[in-house]
């Protein structure tokens, strides 16, 4: 009854803001995709170096950074557009120094790089990223996917974090993916990140899952009810999988999140979730398919965005600092979103040291069996149904049984991997497939460090420094003083987010700078998007949940119909 009421609210709204009209213009507009999102929609090797990138990339004009241009210009403009009659004068994109949503920007526009460019700087970064270099958690892989996770003592080296559940790692990638996608940034060159563009939309609105729309990217729908979202079964009456083509590839809005079986197994999560949603508002009554798809959507980005701020974002960055964020932001707050590099490159790719070496996907899908796997194994690239998690290809035992992943309450959940200076064995040795540009080096360690250097980021300890925050002092980075270049006090972005977590939070969630960054830049794309819940007049979630008003993962997987009581497994 109490959904009905609040259903009946969010009618009201939907019918007075306009939003409708937007999505009959959707489902009626026969317009083909832009290019971007073409390119966005083919496989990873190909979709991420548009045309003219690898040229060498000029700063462009719309997103000045020096701090000559913030002390000279700036105030000339603001002066300027005081003495100017009509104050819009400065509204268009980029004038007014604010970063248009397509492109990239930077949270600390006035800080240096945190090294200069050299070959012995790209020397150290190759060696700290190098399979069996200092940032390899040397996982003993050949324990076997199931001791890496039954025996504690292979953990040693890597361990395991109590308080975040292993699926805490996928929702995370998921959300990646829904915020940021680089279109082709050169690694490890030098570049403006005004010049690339972000190929996701800037706010949690699932672009990832929804495309452009039933009429825009009508691939992702069902031909025969086109509110609904296309899914399909790993079998005639097995369990749910993306939609694929021929070659298996997967047919979903950002094809990264077929990457591996978890990721792909959650985006089939959303699919169901918001074709039950379809079906909810159905039952309300509601029959005009526009009407019927936007309060679908609508209801699925908000439970989402609920989950994200009210369980996701206090797990890693604990919600002192959610609290604070929500309070005040003090380094983010332009006028339209953007996703900043310090964000994109270092503080939320913390997520890259929580993936385990290995996981139980399912508890019964092997042949009855539970289906063990390392995530990746690179004996196994290119099988039809490899051995590891690896995506793009479609089996039987190819789906997620939840209960390893979140918490249902019956003993079944797994914990991940600390946020340290350890990462997990098998991403030293990626896919080909999932690099973008489809190049090497293989090694995602490297690959982070190496876009340090394509966007010039500072330090961690000169971002410290401007947050007002305690930086890690050269003894809790000794093992960087080897290398000769001061890194142990000039630390790169990502490694010191890492080593940050380690030595303030015990690597259970983010410390001061990479905790303080991530919670600004999510509660501001929530703050700044005005169709978020957080700007519907104190809106809570309405589905089904453990607890009324609330809503959590595990309300989520229930609702998608994925839950281990729905499959009985
Ligand atoms: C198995 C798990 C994962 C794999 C294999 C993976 C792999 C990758 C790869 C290959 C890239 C591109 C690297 C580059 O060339 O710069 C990337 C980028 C990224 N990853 Fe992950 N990732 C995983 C999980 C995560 C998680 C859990 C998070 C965060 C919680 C995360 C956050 C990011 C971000 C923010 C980017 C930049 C995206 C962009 O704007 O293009 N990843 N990841």
């Amino acid at each position: 009854m109490g959904f009905v009421e609040s259903q009946e609210r969010i009618d009201d709204r939907l019918d007075h803001d306009g939003s409708l009209a937007e999505v009959e213009e959707e489902i009626i507009d026969p317009a083909p995709y832009g290019e971007e999102r073409k390119a966005a929609l083919r496989p990873f090797a190909s979709a991420t170096i548009p045309r003219g990138l690898a040229e060498p990339v000029v700063e462009t004009t719309t997103q000045p950074r020096t701090a000559l241009w913030r002390r000279l210009v700036l105030p000339l403009m603001l002066a300027a557009a005081l003495l100017a009659p009509a104050p819009a004068a400065l509204a268009e994109d980029g004038d007014d120094g604010s970063v248009p949503s397509d492109r990239f920007g930077r949270l600390f526009p006035d800080l240096p790089p945190a090294s200069e460019p050299s070959d012995a700087l790209t020397d150290a970064i190759a060696k700290l990223g190098t399979p069996g270099g200092p940032l390899d958690a040397k996982d003993a892989l050949d324990r076997g996917p199931i001791d890496l996770i039954a025996v504690p003592s292979l953990s040693d080296n890597n361990p395991n974090n109590p308080k975040h559940t292993a699926g805490t790692t996928f929702l995370g990638q998921f959300v990646d993916h829904d915020l940021t996608r680089d279109a082709g940034s050169p690694l490890g060159v030098p570049t403006e990140p005004g010049s690339i563009e972000n190929l996701r939309t800037p706010s949690f609105d699932l672009d990832s899952v929804y495309g452009e729309g039933p009429s825009r990217s009508s691939e992702l729908y069902e031909p025969t009810d086109r509110v609904k979202l296309r899914v399909e079964r790993v079998e005639e009456d097995g369990f749910e999988d993306l939609p694929r083509r021929s070659d298996d590839s997967a047919i979903v809005g950002d094809d990264r999140n077929d990457e591996n079986l978890v990721i792909a197994g959650l985006h089939a999560a959303f699919l169901k979730f918001h074709n039950h949603a379809v079906d909810v508002v159905r039952e309300q009554g509601t029959r005009n398919p526009h009407q019927v798809f936007e309060r679908a959507r609508q209801l699925t980005r908000w439970h989402y965005q609920w989950v994200v701020l009210h369980e996701f974002l206090p797990q890693i960055v604990g919600q002192k600092r959610v609290d604070q964020a929500l309070k005040l932001r003090k380094f983010f707050h332009p006028e339209t979103p953007f996703i900043p590099v310090e964000f994109q490159s270092a503080a939320y790719r913390f997520g890259h040291s929580q993936v385990r070496p290995s996981y139980r996907a399912n508890l019964a899908g092997d042949n009855g069996g539970p289906f063990f796997a390392f995530i990746f194994d690179p004996s196994q690239f290119g099988k039809p149904d490899p051995d590891d998690l690896t995506g793009g290809s479609r089996a039987p035992r190819r789906f997620i049984g939840w209960q390893t992943f979140f918490d249902f309450g019956d003993g079944e959940m797994r914990p991940n991997k600390r946020i340290d200076t350890k990462i997990s064995t098998p991403l030293f040795q990626l896919p080909v497939g999932t690099l973008p540009g489809g190049r090497g080096p293989a090694s995602l360690a490297h690959r982070n460090l190496l876009r340090g250097l394509t966007w010039s980021l500072p330090s961690g300890q000169r971002i410290a420094s401007q947050m007002g925050a305690r930086a890690l002092s050269p003894s809790d980075l000794s093992e960087l003083a080897g290398y000769g270049l001061g890194l142990e006090r000039a630390t790169p972005l990502w490694y010191y987010i890492l080593k940050e977590a380690q030595v303030t939070e015990d690597g259970l969630r983010l410390g001061p700078v990479g905790g303080g960054i991530v919670a600004e830049v999510f509660v501001g794309l929530l703050e700044l998007d005005e169709s978020s819940y957080l700007n519907q007049n104190g809106w809570r979630p309405t589905l089904p949940s453990q607890q009324r008003g609330e809503f959590t993962m595990v309300d989520f997987l229930r609702f998608a119909g994925v839950d281990p009581a729905s499959r009985g497994q």
